[in-house]
C-alpha cells in the first residue's frame, strides 16, 4: 500500500471512493479547491499490489482524507479541518484511516502552524468515533443538532496539535 499526498489527477477516483462510502458528497471543484489551496493536507491510500498495465492505468485509490485550513475560524485561531475521510470496505481495519489522518494532522501543524484540528461526525458512526476518540485523541466539543441533510445530529470534535508543531 502506498500512502501519499493527493494529486489533482487522483480527484475523480477520490470522488468515486467518497460516493461509495459516504452520503456527504461534493462537486469536483471543491476537491480541486482543496488540492490547489492546501496541497499538503490531503492524502490517498493506493493499492499497488498489482502493477499498472500501462501508464494510463488509473491508480486504485482505496482510501483518502480530504482536509483544509478553516478559512474564517470563529475563534480566530488558525486550525485544520477534516472535510472527509473514508476507506473502501475491502481495505478497512488495516490502519489506513489512522495513517491518512496522522499525515494530514502533521502537515497541518508543520506547514500551517495549526494548533488544533476539527471535524464533524454522525453521532451514530461508531467506527469513526472509535477512530477519532480512542485512536487519535479527539474530544467532543459540542453536539450540532440536525447537522446532516437527513436530520441526524453531529458531534463537533477537535484534537490538539500543539505537540506536533
Ligand atoms: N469498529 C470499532 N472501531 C473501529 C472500527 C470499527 N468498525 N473501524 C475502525 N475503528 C477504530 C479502532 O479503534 C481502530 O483501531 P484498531 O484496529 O487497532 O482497533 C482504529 O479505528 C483505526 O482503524 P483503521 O484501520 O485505521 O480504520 P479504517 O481504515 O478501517 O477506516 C473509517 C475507518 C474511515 C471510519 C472506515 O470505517 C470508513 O471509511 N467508514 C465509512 C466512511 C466514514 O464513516 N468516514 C468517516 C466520516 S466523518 C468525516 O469524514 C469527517
Amino acid at each position: 500500500m502506498d500512502v501519499r499526498m493527493m494529486k489533482p489527477s487522483d480527484i475523480p477516483h477520490v470522488q468515486l471512493a467518497n460516493i461509495t462510502n459516504l452520503p456527504e458528497n461534493y462537486f469536483l471543484k471543491y476537491y480541486l479547491y482543496h488540492a490547489m489551496s492546501w496541497p499538503q493536507l490531503s492524502y490517498v491510500a493506493v493499492d499497488v499490489s498489482r502493477p499498472p498495465k500501462s501508464p494510463y492505468d488509473p491508480p486504485k485509490i482505496v482510501g483518502y482524507v480530504l482536509a483544509k485550513m478553516e478559512e474564517d475560524p470563529a475563534d480566530g485561531v488558525p486550525h485544520g479541518h477534516i472535510t472527509s475521510l473514508s476507506v473502501m470496505r475491502t481495505h478497512r481495519r488495516l490502519g489506513l484511516a489512522e495513517k491518512l489522518m496522522r499525515l494530514s494532522q502533521r502537515a497541518m501543524a508543520e506547514s500551517y502552524t495549526s494548533s488544533y484540528v476539527s471535524l464533524h461526525v454522525r453521532v451514530s458512526n461508531t467506527a469513526a468515533l472509535h477512530l477519532y476518540r480512542d485512536t487519535l485523541g479527539f474530544k467532543v466539543e459540542r453536539i450540532e443538532p440536525k447537522y446532516y441533510a437527513d436530520g441526524e445530529d453531529a458531534y463537533a470534535m477537535k484534537a490538539d496539535l500543539s505537540e506536533l508543531r
